[in-house]
C-alpha cells in the first residue's frame, strides 16, 4: 500500500466541527485515486495531514510504509504535492521556481526545462511568474510537483482555471505518469477527468467517506440507466426520458415500440456528475 489512512480525524483551532471525519482508506501502488466531494467536505484538510503540512491529531497515516507522524527527508523526497492555491516565487521566472525546488532534493530530479516544456510554459521560462495567468502559475505549480519524481503523487485540483487544451494535456500528463508507475491521489471537481483517470473514487461528503469504488461500480450502484426517445406527435418531434426501472415508463415503452411513432432510441449511461449529487446531495445520507 502507498497510503494507508485509519480512522483520520481534524479539527481546526476555534472551530467545533471536524474538518475530517474518521476517514479510512488506502491506495495500491500505482493507482490513480480519485478524491471527490463539495466544496468544504474536507479534501483539502485531508490532503495537507497526507504530506505534513497540517499535524495529525487523530487517526493513523501511513505513506508508503512510514509512519507520517514521523516524516523525515526520505518522506519529502518521496512524494509530490501541487496545491489547489497556485503559490509560486513571483519575482522568480519559471525556470528559476523549478531550479530553485530542484535544489531542495536529495535524489535525482527532472530537468527543469524539460519539464516546463511539458507544461506548455517552455516560451514563457524565462519570464517573471509574477507576470504569469492565473492558469500558466497553476501549470508551473503542476510541474514543480513532478521535479523530484515523486513516487507518491498529490494533487489538488490541477485543471481548475485551465483551458480545455491545457485541461487535455495535465490530463495526460497524470496517464503518463502513471504508466511509469507512479501512485497518484487526485483531488477534483472535474468529473470527466476523475471519471476517465480513475481507477477508484471516494466520495468526501462533511468529513466523512460516503462512498469508495470504481468509477464504473458507483455509476451502476447510484447512477439512473435511462432510455431516451424521440417521437414524432402531430408533426412534431418530442423528445422523452424514460426509466427502464419504472413499470409505467416500461409499459409507456412497449406502446411507443408497437405503435411505430418512435424516431429514435438511445440509452443513457449514467454519470459520475449523477453519483456526486446522489452520494452528497441534501437530505441524502452519505
Ligand atoms: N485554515 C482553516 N481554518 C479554519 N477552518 C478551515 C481552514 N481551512 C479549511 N477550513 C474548514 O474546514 C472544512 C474543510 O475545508 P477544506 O478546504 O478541506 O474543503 P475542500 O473539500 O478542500 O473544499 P473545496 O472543494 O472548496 O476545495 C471547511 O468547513 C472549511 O471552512
Ligand atoms: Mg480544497
Amino acid at each position: 500500500m502507498m497510503i494507508e489512512v485509519r480512522d483520520l480525524s481534524f479539527t481546526y483551532g476555534g472551530s467545533r466541527t471536524r474538518a475530517v471525519d474518521g476517514v479510512t482508506f488506502e491506495v495500491k501502488e500505482g493507482e490513480i485515486f480519485g478524491f471527490l466531494g463539495p466544496n468544504g467536505a474536507g479534501k483539502s484538510t485531508t490532503q495537507k495531514i497526507l504530506t505534513g503540512l497540517l499535524p495529525l491529531q487523530s487517526g493513523e497515516v501511513r505513506i508508503a510504509g512510514r509512519d507520517i507522524r514521523r516524516p523525515g527527508r526520505e518522506l519529502f523526497n518521496l512524494i509530490g504535492v501541487s496545491f489547489e492555491n497556485p503559490n509560486v516565487y513571483l519575482k522568480l521566472s519559471g525556470l528559476e521556481n523549478l531550479q530553485f525546488f530542484a535544489s531542495l532534493y536529495d535524489g535525482p530530479t527532472a530537468d527543469p526545462m524539460t519539464l516546463l516544456r511539458r507544461v506548455g510554459l517552455g516560451d514563457v521560462a524565462h519570464r517573471r511568474a509574477g507576470a504569469y495567468s492565473r492558469g500558466m502559475r497553476q501549470r508551473l505549480v503542476f510541474a514543480r510537483s513532478l521535479i523530484n519524481r515523486p513516487k507518491i503523487w498529490f494533487l489538488d485540483e490541477p485543471t481548475s482555471g485551465l483551458d480545455p487544451t491545457m485541461t487535455r494535456l495535465v490530463k495526460d500528463i497524470i496517464r503518463e505518469e502513471r504508466s511509469a508507475g507512479t501512485t497518484v491521489f487526485l483531488t477534483t471537481h472535474n468529473m470527466h477527468i476523475a471519471d476517465e483517470l480513475s481507477d477508484r473514487v471516494a466520495f468526501l461528503n462533511e468529513g466523512r467517506i460516503g462512498a469508495l469504488d470504481t468509477p464504473r461500480n458507483l455509476k451502476l450502484r447510484f447512477g439512473e440507466k435511462l432510455v431516451v426517445v424521440e417521437v414524432r406527435r402531430d408533426g412534431r418531434l418530442e423528445r422523452e426520458v424514460l426509466s427502464p426501472t419504472r413499470a409505467e415508463d416500461r409499459r409507456h415503452l412497449e406502446e411507443l415500440l408497437t405503435s411505430g411513432g418512435l424516431e429514435t432510441i438511445h440509452s443513457q449511461e449514467a454519470t459520475l456528475e449523477e453519483v456526486f449529487i446522489k452520494v452528497t446531495g441534501r437530505g441524502l445520507s452519505g
